[in-house]
C-alpha cells in the first residue's frame, strides 16, 4: 500500500497523485497482455479502466496494452472496441485529446491457446521493442475459469515467464472465480504456482478496489473514536448486506453452476467481514494486512451438519416487480434450468471465534433481484442500560448504528440519540451523515483502476493471497456439501423485489434481532 498522506477535505488521493503532489504510484514501463482481450469484461471494466488512468496520468509513460483473443482483428479494430467500450461504460467521457495518445497504445494479437504462443510472442516482442518497453509484461486472464490452466501452462511453455526473480519480470492477474469449490481452486493455485511466485499473482476480487471499502480500514485505524468500540463489549451484532436489484441477466451459463454462495459469499462478503473484524495490522505491508485477514477467516467458527440449516438461508426469486418493473422469476430466464436449484439469495449467521469478537453475531446476507442496489455494513452497538432516558421499556431508544455504505450512496452514517428541542425531554435518533459525493466532488475511482494501477505498481495489498482463497472455500465448502446432499429439500423463494424470504428474517429474528434495510 502506499503511504498514507494527508488529504485536504477536498481533494482526493487520486486527485493529488494527478496533480503530482502527492507520492506517485511508481508504475514502470510495461506490456499488458489481455487474454480475452475481445470479451465482456475488456470491454466493460478493463479498457474504460485504462482509459480513466490515461486521463489521469497514472499509466506508465511507455506501456503497450495487447488485447489477446482467437478473434482475426487489426489495431485499428480493436482500438474502435475499446472506443465503443470506453462510450458505452466509462465513469468519464471520450476525450477528444486524450483519446489518440491512449489508442496509440492499443494493439490486438490474435492467437488461441489451444495452439502454441509462439507468433503472439512474436508479435509483443515486436510491440514491446517499438515502444521501449523492457519486457515486463503483465497477463490479465480476462478468461472463462476453465482456461486458466491451460494459459497458464502455455505462457510456461512458451517460456514467457521468469520465475522466481527478485523483481517479477512476469505478473498474472486471475480473475474471480478461483475454482468452483476447495479442490478446484486447490488445483487452479497448483497450476500458477508451477509457473509464477505467489508475489507475481494477482487475484482480482474487485470489491476490494472500491474506494470505500479501502476506506474500512480507514476508518477503524485513523480514527481514535471508533476502534475501542469494535469489540465483543461494545457491539451487539454486524450486519453485512450485498443488494442487487439485477437478475441473472444472460450470465445463466455462468451462475446455473455458481449460486450466490460462490458468486458473492465465498469472495466478496467474506471479504468485507474481513476488514471490518481484523485486527489492527502493525503496518500497512500486503502482507501483514493480508495475514491478518487470514486470521478472520480461521477464526470463523466451522458450520457442520445441522448447524448449517440453523445458521443459513437460501433463496430463489420468483416472478415480481423492482422499481416498479415487472421481471420474471429466476427459473424463467433465458438458459436457467426450469427445474433449478441455484441460490440466488443467501443469508448467514456467523461467528468469529477469537477475545474481540465471542458472542457477536455477525448476519450476512446477499442476493439479486432484491428491491434496491445497496450494499451496507452496520455495526450495531448494544443498548444503553435501561434507566434515565431508556427506561420505558414500550419505548426503547433506538441503539447507535455505524452504517458503512459501499454503494451505491457512498459514505457513511453513525445513528444517534439526541434531545428534541422544546420544554419536554424527548429523544430521537438523528443522523451524522458523510457522502462522498457532497465531500469529495468528483465520482471516485473505479475498482478496477486501482486494481490495475496497483499490479502495474507491483502492490499486492488488494488482491487475494492463496491461503485467503483457499481459507475461504474451506469454510463455505461444509454449506454447499449439506445443500448439495439432500436433492429433494425445498429450496425457499422470494418474489422479485422482496428482501428475500421470511426464513432469512426468522434467522436474525431468533436472536431477538431484525435486518436494517440499507
Ligand atoms: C460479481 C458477481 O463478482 O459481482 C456478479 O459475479 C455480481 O454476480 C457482481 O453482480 C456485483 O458487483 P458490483 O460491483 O456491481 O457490486
Amino acid at each position: 500500500m502506499p503511504e498514507p498522506v494527508l488529504t485536504a477535505p477536498d481533494t482526493s488521493l487520486y486527485e493529488q497523485l494527478a496533480a503530482g503532489t502527492a507520492p506517485p504510484i511508481a508504475a514502470e514501463p510495461v506490456s499488458v497482455v489481455i487474454f480475452g482481450g475481445a470479451g465482456d469484461l475488456a470491454h466493460r471494466k478493463l479498457l474504460p479502466a485504462l482509459y480513466n488512468l490515461h486521463l489521469d496520468g497514472l499509466l506508465p509513460p511507455r506501456v503497450a496494452i495487447t488485447g489477446v483473443g482467437r478473434k482475426s482483428m487489426t489495431d485499428d479494430d480493436y482500438r474502435q472496441f475499446a472506443r465503443t467500450g470506453v462510450e458505452s461504460f466509462s465513469r468519464r467521457p471520450i476525450d477528444a485529446h486524450a483519446w489518440p495518445t491512449f489508442a496509440a497504445n492499443l494493439f490486438w494479437a490474435s492467437a488461441s491457446i489451444d495452439g502454441s504462443l509462439a507468433s503472439l510472442g512474436a508479435r509483443l516482442d515486436v510491440v514491446e521493442h517499438e515502444r521501449g518497453l523492457p519486457g515486463d509484461r503483465l497477463y490479465y486472464l480476462a478468461v472463462p475459469p476453465s482456461l486458466f490452466v491451460p494459459t497458464v501452462q502455455q505462457l510456461d511453455r512458451a517460456r514467457f515467464i521468469v520465475k522466481g526473480t527478485a523483481r517479477p519480470t512476469a505478473r498474472i492477474v486471475v480473475e474471480k472465480p478461483i475454482g468452483h469449490d476447495l479442490e478446484s481452486a486447490r488445483a487452479i493455485n497448483d497450476a500458477i504456482a508451477q509457473v509464477f511466485d505467489e508475489h507475481q499473482v494477482y487475484r482480482i476480487d474487485h470489491y476490494l478496489g472500491k474506494e470505500t471499502v479501502q476506506n474500512i480500514l480507514v476508518l477503524r485505524f485513523a480514527n481514535s473514536i471508533f476502534e475501542p468500540l469494535f469489540n465483543q463489549k461494545y457491539i451487539d451484532h454486524v450486519q453485512v448486506t450485498v443488494a442487487e436489484a439485477e437478475g441473472v441477466g444472460n450470465r445463466a451459463g455462468y451462475y446455473e453452476s455458481a449460486g450466490a454462495l460462490r458468486d458473492m459469499v465465498q469472495n466478496h462478503l467474506l471479504q468485507l467481514l474481513c476488514l471490518v473484524a481484523t485486527e489492527p495490522p502493525r503496518s500497512l505491508d500486503a502482507d501483514v494486512i493480508r495475514d491478518e485477514k487470514l486470521e478472520v477467516l480461521q477464526s470463523l467458527r466451522p458450520l457442520q451438519g445441522e448447524d448449517v440449516d440453523t445458521s443459513t438461508v437460501r433463496g430463489r426469486y420468483e416472478a415480481g416487480f423492482v422499481m416498479g418493473q415487472p421481471v420474471p422469476g429466476y427459473r424463467e430466464e433465458p438458459g436457467v434450468d426450469p427445474g433449478s436449484r441455484t441460490e440466488t439469495f443467501v443469508a448467514l449467521r456467523l461467528w468469529i471465534d477469537n477475545w474481540r469478537w465471542a458472542g457477536v453475531p455477525f448476519f450476512l446476507r446477499t442476493g439479486k433481484r432484491l428491491p434496491k442496489r445497496a450494499s451496507e455494513i452496520s455495526v450495531h452497538l448494544k443498548e444503553v442500560p435501561p434507566i434515565l432516558f431508556n427506561r420505558n421499556p414500550g419505548a426503547r431508544l433506538d441503539p447507535n448504528i455505524l452504517s458503512l455504505r459501499i454503494q451505491p450512496d457512498e459514505g457513511f452514517a453513525l445513528g444517534i440519540s439526541s434531545k428534541i428541542p422544546g420544554p419536554r425531554v424527548r429523544v430521537y435518533p438523528v443522523q451524522m451523515d458523510f457522502h462522498y459525493g457532497s465531500t469529495f466532488g468528483a465520482t471516485s475511482p473505479e475498482a478496477y483502476e486501482r486494481l490495475l494501477l496497483d499490479v502495474m505498481a507491483g502492490d499486492q495489498t488488494l488482491f487475494m493471497r492463496r491461503d485467503q482463497v483457499e481459507a475461504a472455500w474451506h469454510w463455505v465448502m461444509p454449506i454447499l456439501d449439506r445443500w448439495a446432499s439432500d436433492s429433494t429439500a425445498s429450496i425457499p423463494t422470494y418474489a422479485a423485489g422482496e428482501w428475500g424470504p421470511p426464513e432469512a428474517d426468522r434467522l436474525v429474528r431468533t436472536m431477538g434481532r431484525e435486518w436494517k434495510a440499507p
